[in-house]
Protein backbone atom coordinates (compact mmCIF):
# COMPACT_ATOMS: atom_id res chain seq x y z
CA UNK A 1 0.00 0.00 0.00
CA UNK A 2 0.90 3.35 -0.41
CA UNK A 3 1.79 5.10 3.09
CA UNK A 4 3.78 8.79 3.84
CA UNK A 5 6.62 7.06 6.14
CA UNK A 6 8.42 9.51 8.43
CA UNK A 7 12.18 8.14 9.18
CA UNK A 8 12.94 11.24 11.59
CA UNK A 9 11.39 14.13 12.91
CA UNK A 10 11.23 17.49 10.97
CA UNK A 11 10.21 20.11 8.56
CA UNK A 12 7.32 19.06 6.06
CA UNK A 13 9.95 16.94 3.78
CA UNK A 14 10.65 14.34 6.06
CA UNK A 15 7.34 13.29 4.48
CA UNK A 16 7.53 10.94 1.96
CA UNK A 17 5.19 8.86 0.01
CA UNK A 18 6.19 5.51 -0.20
CA UNK A 19 5.21 1.61 -0.66
CA UNK A 20 4.62 -0.22 2.47
CA UNK A 21 2.86 -3.55 3.95
CA UNK A 22 -0.41 -3.46 4.30
CA UNK A 23 -1.07 -4.33 8.32
CA UNK A 24 -2.57 -7.11 9.86
CA UNK A 25 -5.43 -6.29 12.37
CA UNK A 26 -5.08 -7.95 16.19
CA UNK A 27 -7.54 -9.15 18.12
CA UNK A 28 -9.70 -6.02 18.74
CA UNK A 29 -8.51 -4.28 15.52
CA UNK A 30 -9.84 -3.06 12.52
CA UNK A 31 -8.64 -2.69 9.29
CA UNK A 32 -9.52 0.54 7.60
CA UNK A 33 -9.17 0.98 3.72
CA UNK A 34 -8.52 4.82 4.61
CA UNK A 35 -10.51 7.07 1.65
CA UNK A 36 -10.02 9.98 3.47
CA UNK A 37 -7.79 11.98 6.45
CA UNK A 38 -7.30 14.97 8.09
CA UNK A 39 -4.56 17.15 9.15
CA UNK A 40 -4.54 18.39 13.14
CA UNK A 41 -1.75 20.19 14.55
CA UNK A 42 -0.76 16.98 16.77
CA UNK A 43 0.44 15.30 13.40
CA UNK A 44 2.48 18.60 12.56
CA UNK A 45 3.81 18.67 16.38
CA UNK A 46 4.17 14.63 16.68
CA UNK A 47 6.30 15.33 13.15
CA UNK A 48 8.27 18.26 14.73
CA UNK A 49 9.06 16.11 17.41
CA UNK A 50 8.00 18.27 20.10
CA UNK A 51 6.44 15.71 22.41
CA UNK A 52 9.53 13.85 21.89
CA UNK A 53 10.50 14.31 25.23
CA UNK A 54 7.37 12.79 26.72
CA UNK A 55 6.96 10.57 23.82
CA UNK A 56 9.33 9.10 21.65
CA UNK A 57 8.85 6.69 18.82
CA UNK A 58 10.77 4.42 17.48
CA UNK A 59 11.47 5.57 13.39
CA UNK A 60 9.69 4.83 10.66
CA UNK A 61 6.76 6.08 11.69
CA UNK A 62 3.12 6.83 9.32
CA UNK A 63 1.81 9.47 11.25
CA UNK A 64 -1.90 11.18 10.96
CA UNK A 65 -4.85 10.59 12.97
CA UNK A 66 -8.22 10.62 11.74
CA UNK A 67 -9.81 8.90 9.18
CA UNK A 68 -13.09 7.71 7.20
CA UNK A 69 -13.47 4.41 5.32
CA UNK A 70 -14.74 1.33 4.23
CA UNK A 71 -13.73 -1.78 6.87
CA UNK A 72 -11.39 -4.20 4.97
CA UNK A 73 -10.90 -6.77 8.06
CA UNK A 74 -11.48 -7.51 11.50
CA UNK A 75 -9.54 -8.97 14.88
CA UNK A 76 -11.15 -12.42 16.31
CA UNK A 77 -12.63 -10.28 19.17
CA UNK A 78 -14.23 -7.48 16.58
CA UNK A 79 -18.07 -7.31 16.98
CA UNK A 80 -19.43 -3.85 16.21
CA UNK A 81 -18.15 -3.98 12.62
CA UNK A 82 -17.64 -6.13 9.69
CA UNK A 83 -16.01 -6.28 6.08
CA UNK A 84 -17.69 -3.64 3.92
CA UNK A 85 -18.95 -1.02 7.00
CA UNK A 86 -18.82 2.95 6.24
CA UNK A 87 -16.70 4.34 9.56
CA UNK A 88 -14.88 6.59 11.12
CA UNK A 89 -12.81 7.53 13.94
CA UNK A 90 -9.11 8.97 15.15
CA UNK A 91 -5.98 6.75 16.25
CA UNK A 92 -4.21 8.28 18.84
CA UNK A 93 -0.96 9.93 17.57
CA UNK A 94 0.31 9.73 21.66
CA UNK A 95 0.34 6.36 22.47
CA UNK A 96 2.08 3.69 20.85
CA UNK A 97 5.86 3.97 20.18
CA UNK A 98 5.93 2.01 16.80
CA UNK A 99 2.92 4.28 15.50
CA UNK A 100 1.55 3.57 12.11
CA UNK A 101 -1.42 6.14 11.67
CA UNK A 102 -4.03 7.17 8.57
CA UNK A 103 -1.59 8.64 6.38
CA UNK A 104 -2.01 5.61 4.25
CA UNK A 105 -4.17 2.97 2.49
CA UNK A 106 -4.94 0.85 4.78
CA UNK A 107 -4.55 1.39 8.70
CA UNK A 108 -5.31 -0.34 11.97
CA UNK A 109 -7.66 1.20 14.47
CA UNK A 110 -8.80 -0.71 18.02
CA UNK A 111 -12.91 -1.21 17.31
CA UNK A 112 -13.30 1.25 20.43
CA UNK A 113 -12.25 4.60 18.31
CA UNK A 114 -14.56 3.75 15.47
CA UNK A 115 -17.99 4.87 14.65
CA UNK A 116 -20.19 4.55 11.92
CA UNK A 117 -19.67 6.97 9.15
CA UNK A 118 -22.99 9.38 9.18
CA UNK A 119 -24.56 8.25 5.65
CA UNK A 120 -24.85 12.44 5.00
CA UNK A 121 -21.64 12.96 5.24
CA UNK A 122 -18.90 11.99 1.95
CA UNK A 123 -15.28 9.98 3.27
CA UNK A 124 -14.02 13.51 2.86
CA UNK A 125 -16.09 15.19 5.17
CA UNK A 126 -16.48 12.42 7.67
CA UNK A 127 -12.48 12.11 7.88
CA UNK A 128 -12.67 15.72 9.13
CA UNK A 129 -15.20 15.58 12.19
CA UNK A 130 -13.25 12.74 14.37
CA UNK A 131 -10.32 14.28 16.85
CA UNK A 132 -11.42 17.62 16.50
CA UNK A 133 -15.26 17.18 16.87
CA UNK A 134 -14.39 14.57 19.71
CA UNK A 135 -11.88 16.71 21.59
CA UNK A 136 -14.52 19.78 21.80
CA UNK A 137 -17.29 17.22 22.67
CA UNK A 138 -15.14 15.53 25.60
CA UNK A 139 -14.51 19.67 27.17
CA UNK A 140 -17.61 20.74 26.78
CA UNK A 141 -19.80 17.98 27.38
CA UNK A 142 -18.12 15.20 29.33
CA UNK A 143 -15.92 17.50 31.52
CA UNK A 144 -17.37 20.70 31.43
CA UNK A 145 -20.76 18.91 31.97
CA UNK A 146 -22.01 21.15 29.45
CA UNK A 147 -25.86 22.42 30.41
CA UNK A 148 -28.33 24.61 28.71
CA UNK A 149 -28.19 28.05 29.45
CA UNK A 150 -24.66 28.01 30.27
CA UNK A 151 -22.46 31.20 29.48
CA UNK A 152 -19.32 29.48 27.11
CA UNK A 153 -16.36 31.20 25.66
CA UNK A 154 -14.71 29.16 22.54
CA UNK A 155 -11.34 30.70 22.32
CA UNK A 156 -9.86 29.70 18.05
CA UNK A 157 -13.89 29.72 17.35
CA UNK A 158 -12.31 29.67 13.82
CA UNK A 159 -10.23 26.40 13.97
CA UNK A 160 -10.77 22.62 13.72
CA UNK A 161 -12.15 22.13 17.47
CA UNK A 162 -13.74 25.50 17.38
CA UNK A 163 -16.55 25.09 14.67
CA UNK A 164 -17.22 22.19 16.67
CA UNK A 165 -16.84 22.99 20.29
CA UNK A 166 -19.34 26.55 19.40
CA UNK A 167 -21.96 23.92 17.73
CA UNK A 168 -21.73 21.69 20.18
CA UNK A 169 -22.16 24.20 22.69
CA UNK A 170 -25.51 25.88 20.42
CA UNK A 171 -27.06 22.29 20.68
CA UNK A 172 -26.89 22.54 24.43
CA UNK A 173 -28.83 25.84 24.13
CA UNK A 174 -25.46 27.58 25.33
CA UNK A 175 -25.15 31.00 25.00
CA UNK A 176 -21.61 31.39 23.07
CA UNK A 177 -19.05 33.97 22.51
CA UNK A 178 -16.05 32.91 20.33
CA UNK A 179 -12.90 34.40 19.33
CA UNK A 180 -11.24 34.84 16.01
CA UNK A 181 -9.27 37.40 13.92
CA UNK A 182 -11.15 40.05 12.19
CA UNK A 183 -11.73 38.49 8.83
CA UNK A 184 -13.70 35.46 11.01
CA UNK A 185 -16.14 37.30 12.83
CA UNK A 186 -19.32 36.82 10.41
CA UNK A 187 -18.02 33.19 10.17
CA UNK A 188 -17.82 33.19 13.79
CA UNK A 189 -21.28 34.35 14.28
CA UNK A 190 -22.80 31.66 10.99
CA UNK A 191 -21.30 29.10 13.51
CA UNK A 192 -23.93 29.83 15.96
CA UNK A 193 -21.95 32.13 18.37
CA UNK A 194 -23.90 34.19 20.22
CA UNK A 195 -20.94 37.20 20.48
CA UNK A 196 -17.59 37.37 17.93
CA UNK A 197 -15.07 38.36 19.79
CA UNK A 198 -11.45 39.86 17.68
CA UNK A 199 -8.45 39.06 19.60
CA UNK A 200 -6.49 41.36 17.76
CA UNK A 201 -8.47 44.29 19.09
CA UNK A 202 -11.09 43.94 21.58
CA UNK A 203 -10.89 43.26 25.21
CA UNK A 204 -12.61 40.41 26.62
CA UNK A 205 -14.24 41.92 29.38
CA UNK A 206 -15.89 44.30 27.48
CA UNK A 207 -17.80 41.11 25.18
CA UNK A 208 -18.39 38.62 27.56
CA UNK A 209 -18.68 38.10 31.69
CA UNK A 210 -19.74 35.60 33.73
CA UNK A 211 -18.26 32.32 32.03
CA UNK A 212 -19.35 29.04 33.22
CA UNK A 213 -16.97 27.24 30.43
CA UNK A 214 -14.02 28.51 28.92
CA UNK A 215 -12.49 26.09 25.84
CA UNK A 216 -8.86 26.99 25.43
CA UNK A 217 -7.52 26.62 21.92
CA UNK A 218 -4.67 29.43 21.83
CA UNK A 219 -2.66 28.36 25.37
CA UNK A 220 -1.58 30.37 28.27
CA UNK A 221 -1.23 33.23 26.54
CA UNK A 222 -5.09 33.72 27.05
CA UNK A 223 -5.57 32.26 30.63
CA UNK A 224 -5.19 35.66 32.39
CA UNK A 225 -7.97 37.46 30.70
CA UNK A 226 -9.87 34.03 30.58
CA UNK A 227 -10.13 34.11 34.15
CA UNK A 228 -11.39 37.50 34.80
CA UNK A 229 -14.49 36.37 32.44
CA UNK A 230 -15.14 33.51 34.42
CA UNK A 231 -17.73 33.32 37.49
CA UNK A 232 -17.16 31.38 40.81
CA UNK A 233 -16.69 27.94 40.12
CA UNK A 234 -16.33 28.32 35.85
CA UNK A 235 -13.81 25.91 34.37
CA UNK A 236 -11.30 26.67 31.86
CA UNK A 237 -10.95 23.35 29.51
CA UNK A 238 -7.35 24.29 28.10
CA UNK A 239 -6.13 21.99 25.56
CA UNK A 240 -2.87 23.11 25.51
CA UNK A 241 -0.46 22.58 28.16
CA UNK A 242 2.84 24.63 28.13
CA UNK A 243 5.05 22.22 26.88
CA UNK A 244 8.75 22.43 29.09
CA UNK A 245 11.72 21.46 27.14
CA UNK A 246 12.65 19.30 29.80
CA UNK A 247 8.68 17.14 29.55
CA UNK A 248 8.96 17.90 33.70
CA UNK A 249 8.91 21.40 34.38
CA UNK A 250 6.30 23.34 36.26
CA UNK A 251 3.73 26.31 35.78
CA UNK A 252 3.33 29.79 36.35
CA UNK A 253 1.41 30.56 39.61
CA UNK A 254 -2.04 32.35 38.94
CA UNK A 255 -1.83 35.06 41.59
CA UNK A 256 -1.42 33.90 45.04
CA UNK A 257 -4.51 31.55 45.41
CA UNK A 258 -3.34 28.94 42.76
CA UNK A 259 -2.61 25.67 43.69
CA UNK A 260 0.65 23.91 42.70
CA UNK A 261 0.27 22.53 39.30
CA UNK A 262 2.33 19.58 37.37
CA UNK A 263 2.65 20.41 33.56
CA UNK A 264 1.00 17.27 32.18
CA UNK A 265 -1.91 17.26 34.90
CA UNK A 266 -2.64 20.87 34.60
CA UNK A 267 -5.01 21.04 37.39
CA UNK A 268 -4.95 24.45 39.26
CA UNK A 269 -7.98 26.46 41.32
CA UNK A 270 -8.20 30.08 41.62
CA UNK A 271 -10.47 32.22 43.50
CA UNK A 272 -12.54 29.52 42.84
CA UNK A 273 -12.20 28.63 38.93
CA UNK A 274 -10.71 25.96 37.81
CA UNK A 275 -8.02 25.56 34.79
CA UNK A 276 -8.40 21.26 33.82
CA UNK A 277 -5.95 20.11 30.86
CA UNK A 278 -8.18 17.94 28.70
CA UNK A 279 -6.78 15.84 25.75
CA UNK A 280 -9.31 14.02 22.60
CA UNK A 281 -10.06 10.54 23.28
CA UNK A 282 -10.77 8.02 20.46
CA UNK A 283 -14.22 6.59 21.66
CA UNK A 284 -16.39 5.31 19.21
CA UNK A 285 -19.51 5.32 21.30
CA UNK A 286 -18.98 9.38 21.85
CA UNK A 287 -18.54 9.90 18.22
CA UNK A 288 -21.88 7.93 17.97
CA UNK A 289 -23.44 11.17 19.93
CA UNK A 290 -21.65 13.48 17.65
CA UNK A 291 -22.64 11.44 14.58
CA UNK A 292 -26.47 11.78 15.70
CA UNK A 293 -26.13 16.10 15.67
CA UNK A 294 -25.12 15.69 12.43
CA UNK A 295 -27.33 13.76 11.10
CA UNK A 296 -29.94 16.11 13.10
CA UNK A 297 -28.60 18.84 11.36
CA UNK A 298 -27.12 20.51 14.26
CA UNK A 299 -23.17 20.09 13.44
CA UNK A 300 -21.80 20.45 10.00
CA UNK A 301 -17.75 20.41 8.99
CA UNK A 302 -16.56 23.44 7.12
CA UNK A 303 -13.24 21.76 5.09
CA UNK A 304 -11.03 24.79 3.79
CA UNK A 305 -9.23 22.71 1.62
CA UNK A 306 -8.78 19.06 0.19
CA UNK A 307 -5.27 17.35 -0.55
CA UNK A 308 -4.51 14.12 -2.34
CA UNK A 309 -1.81 11.94 0.06
CA UNK A 310 0.95 13.38 -2.17
CA UNK A 311 0.17 16.85 -1.33
CA UNK A 312 0.88 16.08 2.25
CA UNK A 313 3.45 18.47 3.23
CA UNK A 314 1.85 21.23 1.55
CA UNK A 315 -1.16 20.46 3.84
CA UNK A 316 0.74 20.26 6.87
CA UNK A 317 2.30 23.84 6.37
CA UNK A 318 -0.73 25.31 5.74
CA UNK A 319 -1.91 24.18 8.95
CA UNK A 320 1.25 25.30 10.38
CA UNK A 321 0.20 28.54 9.83
CA UNK A 322 -2.25 28.36 12.92
CA UNK A 323 -4.89 30.30 10.85
CA UNK A 324 -6.78 27.49 8.93
CA UNK A 325 -11.07 28.00 8.72
CA UNK A 326 -12.36 24.77 9.94
CA UNK A 327 -10.30 21.56 8.84
CA UNK A 328 -8.11 19.99 5.93
CA UNK A 329 -8.66 17.08 4.34
CA UNK A 330 -6.64 14.88 2.41
CA UNK A 331 -8.08 12.42 -0.23
CA UNK A 332 -6.20 9.17 0.00
CA UNK A 333 -8.21 6.73 -2.09
CA UNK A 334 -11.77 5.96 -3.51
N1 LIG B 1 -5.31 18.40 23.95
C1 LIG B 1 -5.83 17.83 22.88
O1 LIG B 1 -6.21 16.66 22.89
C2 LIG B 1 -6.01 18.63 21.62
C3 LIG B 1 -6.89 18.18 20.64
C4 LIG B 1 -7.10 18.97 19.53
C5 LIG B 1 -6.41 20.17 19.39
N2 LIG B 1 -5.52 20.55 20.35
C6 LIG B 1 -4.79 21.82 20.23
O2 LIG B 1 -5.74 22.88 20.29
C7 LIG B 1 -5.39 23.90 19.38
C8 LIG B 1 -6.57 24.16 18.47
O3 LIG B 1 -6.73 23.02 17.65
P1 LIG B 1 -7.43 23.14 16.24
O4 LIG B 1 -7.44 21.81 15.61
O5 LIG B 1 -8.70 23.89 16.36
O6 LIG B 1 -6.34 24.08 15.52
P2 LIG B 1 -6.45 24.88 14.17
O7 LIG B 1 -7.60 24.37 13.36
O8 LIG B 1 -5.11 24.89 13.54
O9 LIG B 1 -6.78 26.37 14.68
C9 LIG B 1 -6.69 27.39 13.74
C10 LIG B 1 -7.52 28.56 14.22
O10 LIG B 1 -6.91 29.20 15.34
C11 LIG B 1 -7.29 30.55 15.31
N3 LIG B 1 -6.35 31.35 16.08
C12 LIG B 1 -5.02 31.49 15.90
N4 LIG B 1 -4.50 32.31 16.85
C13 LIG B 1 -5.55 32.69 17.63
C14 LIG B 1 -5.68 33.53 18.79
N5 LIG B 1 -4.61 34.15 19.32
N6 LIG B 1 -6.89 33.68 19.34
C15 LIG B 1 -7.98 33.07 18.81
N7 LIG B 1 -7.94 32.28 17.72
C16 LIG B 1 -6.72 32.09 17.14
C17 LIG B 1 -7.27 30.91 13.85
O11 LIG B 1 -8.21 31.95 13.64
P3 LIG B 1 -7.71 33.27 12.85
O12 LIG B 1 -7.20 32.80 11.53
O13 LIG B 1 -8.93 34.10 12.79
O14 LIG B 1 -6.59 33.85 13.69
C18 LIG B 1 -7.66 29.61 13.14
O15 LIG B 1 -8.98 29.60 12.64
C19 LIG B 1 -4.15 23.44 18.64
O16 LIG B 1 -3.01 24.04 19.18
C20 LIG B 1 -4.12 21.94 18.88
O17 LIG B 1 -2.83 21.41 18.91
C21 LIG B 1 -5.30 19.81 21.46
Amino acid sequence: MKAVLCEQYGGPEVLQLEDVAVPKPGPNGVLVRVHATSVNPIDWRLRQGMLRAIMPVIFPVIWGTDCSGVVEEVGSAVTLFKPGDEVYGFKDGRVAKTYRGTYSEFAVLPESALARKPASLSHEEAASVPLAALTAWQALVIRGRLKRGDRVLVHAGAGGVGIFAIQIAKAFGAYIAATASERNQDFLREMGADVAIDYQHDRLPDKISGCDLVLDGVGESVWASSLSVMKRGGKMMTLLAPIPRDGVGKLRFYGRAASHMAVWTVRATLGGKRILLTQGKPLGGELEKISSLIEAGKVRTVIEQTFSLEEIAAAHRLSETGHVRGKLVVRVSR
